[in-house]
């Protein structure tokens, strides 16, 4: 099958383990060989897109329960909000491969690599929260990540953008406040979920990175100012607000400019 085929049939895959299995083998294979960047014909549709489970039952922000991670429940909820952040990441990737012709080849193996990662990272934090008493689909979650691969559907500029630069880079200003958190919390659980997100940060600089890298080739390619640019999808797309504290460091990594660090709480 296409590579980029074997991208599409696993979004549409509901079965969070059978995803994760399909995302694999298809990475795997996509990384020993040439992908072709041409348009997928009669694949110019949504159906099925993205597969995913009947639970969780998916709710406005605003009215995802806050619990206090003192608690087991509280803590297994917190894990929960993270393994569902991972299982739209999975997803996210695969559209990126499946939806965007005519990119260099580099583009698609970037972000095979970025769905294999993905998958791999709901694993741990599915395990962890299976070994805590309950699984994917036990509380309510949100679904901010996915809204935004809706809204950028139509634009590989604006998807680069507000998807893995905006959204996924929040990821990496809170996760040091949320181990910070675990570590105060101390309990082994808490301890062992806080190795996992060590994994997870790690591994989501590169996947910012290539959202920087792509947001920026794609800009010098259409002749467009990246940070003027940016202020402009940012507006059309209703991104949510960057709020400090910002983990410059890992942002830095992540290959975001001082003049893009400077203005990152500037309202856009
Ligand atoms: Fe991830």
């Amino acid at each position: 099958m296409h590579h980029r085929l074997s991208a599409l049939a696993a979004l549409r895959i509901s079965d969070p383990e059978q995803k994760v299995a399909a995302t694999h083998a298809a990475a795997a294979r996509a990384a020993a060989g040439p992908i072709a960047p041409d348009a997928l014909a009669g694949t110019a549709h949504d159906d099925g897109v993205p597969g995913r489970p009947a639970r969780p039952v998916r709710v406005a922000a605003t009215a995802v329960p806050q619990r206090s991670p003192f608690t087991d429940e509280g803590r297994a909820a917190l894990v929960h909000s993270i393994c569902h952040i991972e299982f739209n990441a999975i997803n996210l990737a695969l559209d990126a491969v499946w939806r965007f012709s005519g990119m260099p080849e580099a583009y698609y193996h970037d972000w095979w690599r970025v769905a294999n990662e993905e998958a791999q990272h709901f694993t741990l934090l599915h395990a962890h929260l299976r070994s805590m008493g309950w699984q994917y689909g036990d509380f309510p979650a949100h679904d901010g990540l996915w809204t935004m691969c809706e809204k950028t559907k139509h634009d590989v500029v604006a998807r680069m953008a507000l998807v893995p630069r905006t959204l996924e880079a929040r990821g990496l200003d809170a996760t040091p406040l949320i181990q910070a958190k675990l570590t105060r919390i101390g309990t082994p659980d808490a301890r062992a979920a806080s190795a996992i997100l060590d994994i997870i940060l790690r591994d989501e600089v590169g996947h910012v990175a290539i959202g920087n890298h792509w947001y920026r080739w794609l800009c010098h390619r259409d002749g467009l100012d990246p940070i003027a640019h940016y202020r402009v999808l940012y507006r059309r797309h209703d991104a949510p607000r960057l709020r400090a504290p910002f983990n410059f460091e890992a942002r830095a990594r992540a290959g975001f400019t001082d003049e893009e660090m400077a203005t990152l709480a500037q309202p856009c």
